[in-house]
């Protein structure tokens, strides 16, 4: 990572510009830490310049401890290769080493020693020929690894290209586009030609050996083979792309070395797939890299290089180290280096041995299938291959009945060995099937990816690489810490997801109708104030112009014909805060703490906050030309515009789409406290009508509407947020309470909020909440209680049904403008490890599915062996 010189006092300027950030803290100490401590010790600390005096050890601690409370949970960060756990002895030997430097050989030999004895292991591992003299080094990771791969193969080519009296200032080097960002900058960084091999997505979005040698000639260094592609998990032909070499030196001479990227991979193969030729048994393979830090188990910081033999690391490249009389030899980018990560790696060697890492590479490929099947067979295509079965040839008769090491519960998964499907990583790459597309059209890929962010999951949405760029990919990395209870429930996630966005009634359904009409819209005037004479936002008790108060906008919500939101740009900032607070709820609430939002609607987004109409169902409510004459009064002149239904269907001074819009609408800070807008309460009341007007099949708005519908969907999905809980059953209820500094609101809220809580409570408790949620934000169903239902039960089915249900709209048009329902999360269902409600017919579906599954059955009998 680059990180810029930050000069604090321009970053306080310019954050005095900043829409968001001008209000979060008091302008002048934004350069400065904020630390809670009832001691205030870090209140004087600089934030980008080095604090002239120091802070006490417990300060900077708590300063550091809380910053970095904000990173995202690493066990449900399924994005990442990269290792999260390890035992507590590893933990306790890691802080007992962590000063030491490994190329400190003199002070530390017994380091370089355990160093040795690692390279040995892996060179073992990965089948070293005997007769040669393997070498190889510790990293920082794979990428360092890949340099050095890389620039002994280039070394090696030159040498041999000066001997043959050759051009040698031309070499190229050849792998797929699937490659990670390591091997391109290897290729940059030591000027070298990347060759990229286009991938196919039907080969998996990996490079296809036959496809490579067109990119091959007398310039070529080396190609890359990847064992485990970051993209999908496939492992790439390394045995193929070796005999096709061979017919290339047979026919033209040209010896090209391979380089095998193992960085996830020679940490799975050997234990999962021992038959299968990747390694220095393949000889045209010269050297390996891979990442201790991925599967081999270790935390970050640490990968593994390895030749075949001393032979192919040119001499200019080593540097010789002299030390308690030896000499040793170093081949780094970085002379210092921690000996932690090697000595951990040296203790997972021999806590798991052979077999322990055999049983997680097993376990992970079980769960990564048990998720590919789940999503194979819904609503997604799975473009990874780890759960297709290889019913004949070679690989599927490896070492599978080598059961032995498999006792009790494990011996039961034995019927699914991954040598009976395709090799690969533990990894599930998919992406939404193309029936589902055809059927929801309006489903944007990458909302799965925000949605499951929402419920604490991390599960990215990339594009493919080159020659299948059109494609997005979805990819779980499926690693120890992903337990099958997670995975199980990792699936119910991602299926009720992609049921949520089915359908018309979801938040970001129906954009897609409006299509026709999308078209760039900057050359029309912009709804600004300026537009409009005498728009003022001055304050004071003689408002003039278009504002808005809070009795106006209460009539205006009554006109079915009209949605009333904030501008884009209030919706905008107003998730930014939404946002922050949702994850600080979510991230307390996972530490099993209590939190309560809090939002501080004195601030001046939300008393700066603008609003817009967006007119519903134009062409039946201002036909032909008719239109809607707004007034604005300053002292005794009244003044008027008429506005009509433009061609895009937004409310213009006239039909054009270049006409001005209708202005937006302040609501300045009246005497009368009551007079006051809550902007929160607007959008929740605009969320209603939006979902309502989405319902209906021919209704269409202009894209900067449909923009703004979008936005304050989503807004009102955020303030209905309800934080994913995790297994530490936290008992307590959490509530979520808008806090104010103006207490009419409140006071307004407090009987419908104290109600609707009571019923919830009693709701959820007497279990009268069985059925499907039907997209309902309560999470579960208040059945229609009939013509003889008291005022209460009638009061909690219309909450119900604002909570964005599809049942069908109530019969009579009467009242929908109660106060905003707030979340309610009571976590007294023992049944979900979560707390969390769910959709009910999801789980449901899958725990069908696994039960119909091929899986094993948890009460089959154990197979002996
Ligand atoms: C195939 C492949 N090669 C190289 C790398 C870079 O590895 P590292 O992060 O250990 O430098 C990665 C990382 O994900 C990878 O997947």
């Amino acid at each position: 990572m680059l990180s810029r010189h930050i000069d604090a006092e321009e970053l306080i300027a310019q954050c005095r510009e900043h829409p968001h950030k001008k209000h979060a803290s008091h302008h002048g100490r934004r350069g400065y830490h904020q630390s809670w401590r009832r001691d205030e010790d870090a209140s004087e600390t600089p934030k980008y310049t080095m604090p002239k005096v120091g802070l006490p050890s417990k300060s900077a601690y708590q300063l550091l401890h809380d910053e970095t409370a904000l990173d995202g949970n690493p066990l449900l960060n399924l994005a990442s290769f990269v290792h999260t756990w390890m035992p507590e002895e590893a933990n306790k030997l890691i802080v007992e080493n962590m000063n030491k430097n490994l190329v400190d050989l003199d002070e530390y030999p017994a380091a370089g020693i355990i160093h040795n004895r690692c390279i040995s292991m892996l060179g073992d591992l990965w089948k070293a020929p005997k007769e040669g003299k393997v070498i190889g080094t510790a990293t920082a990771g794979s990428s360092e690894a890949i340099m050095l791969g890389g620039l002994a193969m280039k070394k090696r080519w030159q040498e041999a290209r000066k001997k043959d009296g050759k051009d040698y200032f031309h070499p190229n080097i050849v792998f797929g586009s699937n490659a990670q960002v390591a091997l391109e900058k290897f290729a940059r960084y030591f000027d070298v030609e990347t060759r990229l091999v286009p991938v196919k997505l039907e080969n998996g979005c990996v490079m296809d050996p036959n496809d490579a040698l067109q990119y091959i000639d007398e310039n070529t260094i080396g190609v890359i083979v990847i064992l485990g592609s970051t993209y999908t998990g496939h492992f790439e032909d390394v045995e193929l792309m070796s005999r096709l070499l061979d017919e290339l030196q047979a026919r033209t001479g040209l010896d090209i070395p391979i380089h095998v990227d193992g960085a996830s991979g020679a940490f799975i193969a050997p234990f999962a797939y021992p038959n299968l030729k990747w390694d220095f048994r393949v000889p045209r393979v010269v050297s390996i890299n891979t990442s201790g830090h991925k599967f081999g188990l270790v935390y970050p910081g640490l990968g593994w290089v390895l030749w075949r033999d001393e032979s192919y690391l040119h001499k200019d490249l080593v540097f010789e180290l002299h030390y308690l009389g030896s000499t040793e030899y170093t081949f780094t980018l970085n002379f210092s280096k921690p000996a932690a990560p090697v000595i951990a790696q040296m203790f997972n060697f021999l806590n798991l041995g052979f077999d322990g890492y055999k049983k997680i590479a097993y376990k992970d490929l079980r769960n990564a299938r048990m998720l590919s099947k789940a999503l194979d067979s819904t609503y997604f295509t799975v473009m990874s291959n780890i759960h297709r079965r290889i019913d004949t040839g070679e690989m599927s008769s490896s070492s599978s009945s080598d059961l032995s090491i498999f006792s009790g519960r494990e011996r039961r998964h034995s019927n699914d060995d991954p040598n009976q499907y395709i090799p690969g990583l533990p990894v599930v790459a998919f992406r939404l099937s193309d029936k589902y597309k055809k059927e929801n059209p309006h489903v944007k890929q990458e909302w799965i990816q925000s949605m499951l962010r929402a419920k604490g999951w991390i599960v990215p949405n990339y594009g493919a690489p080159q020659g299948a760029e059109d494609t997005e990919i979805l990819r779980v990395v499926v690693r120890e810490t992903l337990s099958e209870d997670l995975m199980e429930r990792l699936i119910i996630d991602i299926l009720g997801v992609a049921e949520s966005l089915m359908g018309t009634d979801t938040m970001f359904a129906e954009s897609h109708r409006a299509q026709g009409l999308h078209h760039p819209d900057h050359e029309h005037a912009r709804p600004e104030k300026d537009n409009f004479g005498n728009g003022s936002t001055e304050e004071g008790p003689e408002q003039v112009g278009f504002s808005l108060s809070r009795n106006l906008h209460y009539t205006f919500d009554k006109l079915g014909f009209y949605g009333l939101t904030c501008t884009k740009k209030t919706l905008l900032s107003l998730i930014d805060i939404v946002h922050v607070e949702n994850d600080r709820w979510t991230e307390r609430t996972n530490e099993g703490a209590g939190y309560v939002r809090h939002f501080d609607l004195g601030g001046p987004t939300f008393t700066n906050a603008e609003y817009e109409f967006v007119p519903l169902y134009p062409n039946h409510m201002f036909m032909n030309g008719t239109g809607m004459t707004a007034y604005s009064t300053t002292g005794d002149a009244t003044t008027f515009k008429h506005y009509v239904v433009a061609d895009d269907l937004a409310l213009r001074e006239g039909i054009s789409t270049s006409q001005p819009r209708f202005p937006v609408l302040s609501s300045p800070r009246r005497l009368q406290a009551s007079d006051n807008l809550n902007p929160f309460l607007v959008v929740l009341n605009a969320d209603m009508v939006f979902r309502r007007f989405r319902r209906v099949q021919a209704a269409v708005a202009c894209s900067e509407l449909n923009d703004l519908i979008d936005l304050t969907l989503q807004l009102a999905a955020k303030i209905y947020h309800q934080p994913l809980i995790d297994q530490a059953k936290i008992a307590a209820a959490t509530l979520m309470k808008i806090v104010h500094d103006e207490d009419e609101d409140a006071e307004m809220e407090e009987p419908a909020d104290k109600y609707r809580k009571e019923k919830t409570r009693k709701t959820r408790r007497t279990g009268n909440s069985t059925g499907a949620s039907m997209g309902s934000r309560l999470g579960y169903v208040v059945p229609d209680p009939g013509p003889n239902a008291s005022t209460e039960e009638w009061l909690e089915y219309k909450i119900y049904q604002m909570s964005g249900c599809d049942l069908p709209d109530p019969p009579s048009d009467e009242d929908e403008d109660e106060l905003p329902t707030e979340p309610l999360i009571l976590n007294d269902d023992d049944s979900s490890p979560f707390g969390v409600t769910e959709t009910v017919n999801t789980s449901e579906r899958v725990r069908n599915w696994l039960s119909n599954s091929e899986l094993p059955d948890p009460d089959a009998e154990v197979i002996d062996t």
